[in-house]
């Protein structure tokens, strides 16, 4: 993507900039660090000319005492400023990365469910990461290089302007062609940093994809395909590095070159400006260190121009987060608890990309305390049904209704509020167990709530053996915990939240028999009195359900109870010999 080399580098520079004006106090106390350690670092070159005209040529002994001692107070002087100037500068750089990567993380979790399928999180990860640190240091660090080493060459100027403006002045003609191979160098350097940057989210991301798989990669033999897959971006990504590294070493040897062939010009110069009687050896001196502290000063200025461009390139991604579109909730109409009628009105529905719909025209109603059994082959749709519920994906078209009115009319927090989510994954965080299943919203819920939801969720029996109870940490996605654990949990959290809307996706990997028949009956209590859609794999679950939606490629094609469906003789007659077994009876013929 090359789209940053073209994109305009100052309209960025300058909304990045935007960030920075909460901390403009501290910016300006560092610019007035930078002005005084530039004026002292001026101050000690003008004062090598008496230095050297009086202690040596002269030998006036009046001042070898004073000299000295101003060499020590103006270090002194320049030290604290700049002191003062690295302090106040690393805190804004670091306090506009916090604030960008509190904003972003923010801005993903208002952004519509199809983005999470177009970038991985792995590349979330990046932008909250190097992309936020990387901005910072365009914003401030980079200004903070550019106006120090600025500030000095101004000094240097300054102090040759006035030792010697003609010698000055023919050293000068050297500045053009110099600016002229450090932009071109800029350049280059710019296009290939770019590139290792996404060179280097694609390795993270192939990592990130083995190390979660670990144990198929382990099952299956896959190591040497993985580690070749990885070597692979890992050379490409060395080969680019190699590039930039290459870039910047030349960078600075033109520089250096350029700064060398200045001081040959000097010698002639100053050589011809002293047999003329305008300069003393001491001025030679100040000259010479002036032009020798503008090398470092230019190298360094070369190098911010490129921070400037990874930074403005992490900003630019970084923009175009908080510059997408979020979930759309333009609903206004009130709702706190709603009935629980859901009709589904002509829905269609289809993937970014995919060719055939994931849905069409599907219609049905589920009443209010109904289960509704979502039964159908793999890739068929049920997924993608209940996910239009609480609108993480839109209909392409067609419309739902909760209790007669459009989901679109509701906010979207009021609308979420209405259901509770059990997925096939069970999602945990680390934290304790009462911090789970009281999470987000519920977290305000009452002591006893909570109890009343374990004891609900048939998960008291395991979590008063915890160590500490409801307060025991479960580890990061709940890994201290079993399998049928974890789901008791996440039911314990869906009954606490007491939602009308019940959305189930029954988990297809079977427990042992004791925790399934413990699930279950979890299950079965969370299912009273609400309205439930669940994508059924048990076949009591679809015996108990007031209606079954048979779906095949995205479509409707039977629905009924499961005595009437049966007796059809058609898919779901078809799929019930297949497919659906009854915990405990694998082995039996069904
Ligand atoms: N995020 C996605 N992006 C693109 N296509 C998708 C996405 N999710 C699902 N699909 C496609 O939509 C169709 C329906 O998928 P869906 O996940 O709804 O099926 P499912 O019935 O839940 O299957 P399973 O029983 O295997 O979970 C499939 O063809 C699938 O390839
Ligand atoms: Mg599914």
């Amino acid at each position: 993507m090359s789209k940053s080399d073209r994109a305009p580098a100052w309209p960025i520079y300058r909304r990045l900039l935007g960030f920075a004006t909460p901390y403009r106090n501290l910016l300006l106390l560092a610019l007035g660090g930078m002005l005084i350690e530039a004026a002292a670092g001026s101050a000690f070159m003008k004062l090598m000319e008496p230095v050297v005209d009086e202690t040596f040529i002269s030998k006036n002994s009046e001042l070898s005492l004073i000299l000295p001692l101003a060499i020590v107070g103006l270090f002194v002087i320049r030290g604290i400023a700049g002191y003062i100037t690295d302090v106040c500068m690393g805190k804004s750089a670091r306090s506009i990365a916090r604030d960008l990567r509190v904003r972003v993380l923010g801005k993903y979790l208002r952004l519509p469910g199809l983005r999470f399928d177009s970038e991985p999180v792995p590349s979330m990860l990046m932008r909250l990461g190097s992309d936020s640190d990387q901005v910072a240091n365009a914003a401030v660090d980079a200004a903070k290089v550019m106006l120090q080493q600025s500030l000095q060459i101004i000094g240097a100027l300054v102090v040759m302007l006035w030792t010697s403006w003609q010698v000055t002045i023919a050293i000068l003609v050297m500045a053009p062609p110099l600016a002229v191979l450090m932009d071109k160098v800029a350049k280059r350097y710019r296009r290939f940093s770019h590139r290792v940057q996404e060179s280097g989210g694609r390795l993270m991301q192939a990592a990130d994809q083995t190390l979660n798989n670990q144990q198929e990669v382990k099952i299956y033999g896959a190591q040497d395909a993985e580690l070749a897959r990885y070597g692979a971006l890992a050379d490409e990504n060395l080969r680019l590095s190699m590039k930039v590294e290459s870039t910047r070493s030349i960078s600075s040897a033109v520089v250096q070159l350029m700064g060398a062939v200045g001081l040959a010009l000097l010698l002639f110069f100053a050589g011809r400006e002293a047999a003329a009687g305008r300069l003393s050896a001491g001025g030679f001196v100040t000259l010479m260190m002036a032009m020798m502290a503008m090398i470092p000063a230019l190298k360094q200025l070369t190098n911010v121009q490129n921070m400037l461009q990874k930074g403005i390139a992490s900003a630019e991604r970084l923009f175009g987060v908080l510059d997408a579109d979020e979930e759309r909730d333009g609903g206004a109409r009130e709702l706190t608890r709603a009935r629980g009628e859901l009709e589904f009105r002509a829905i269609g529905a289809r993937y970014p990309g995919q060719g055939e719909p994931a849905l069409t025209d599907i219609r049905f109603v589920a009443k209010p305390g109904t289960v509704t059994a979502i039964v159908g082959r793999s890739g068929s749709g049920k997924s993608t049904l209940i996910k239009l519920i609480p609108r993480f994906y839109e209909p392409a078209s067609g419309e739902i209704l909760l209790d007669g009115h459009p989901l679109t009319d509701y906010r979207l927090a009021d609308l979420r509020r209405q259901i509770a989510l059990v997925g096939q994954q069970v999602m945990l965080f680390d934290g304790s167990v009462a911090a789970n299943v009281a999470y987000g919203e519920l977290a305000d819920s009452p002591g006893e709530g909570l109890r009343h939801a374990l004891d609900a969720a048939y998960a008291s029996e395991f979590v008063d053996k915890l160590s500490e109870g409801s307060g025991t940490g479960i580890g990061a996605k709940g890994g201290r915990l079993s399998g049928g654990q974890r789901q008791r949990l996440v039911i314990a959290r869906a009954i606490l939240k007491d939602a009308p809307i019940l959305i189930l996706d029954e988990a297809t990997a079977s427990l042992d028999t004791e925790s399934e028949r413990l699930v279950q009956d979890a299950l079965n209590r969370l299912m009273s009195d609400r309205t439930t859609l669940v994508i059924a794999h048990r076949l009591s679950t679809i015996e108990h359900a007031d209606q079954v939606l048979v779906l095949d490629q995205g479509r409707l094609v039977e629905q009924g109870t499961h005595a009437e469906l049966l007796a059809q003789g058609g898919l779901y007659a078809h799929l019930h010999r297949m497919q659906f077994r009854e915990p405990g009876s694998a082995d039996a013929p069904g």
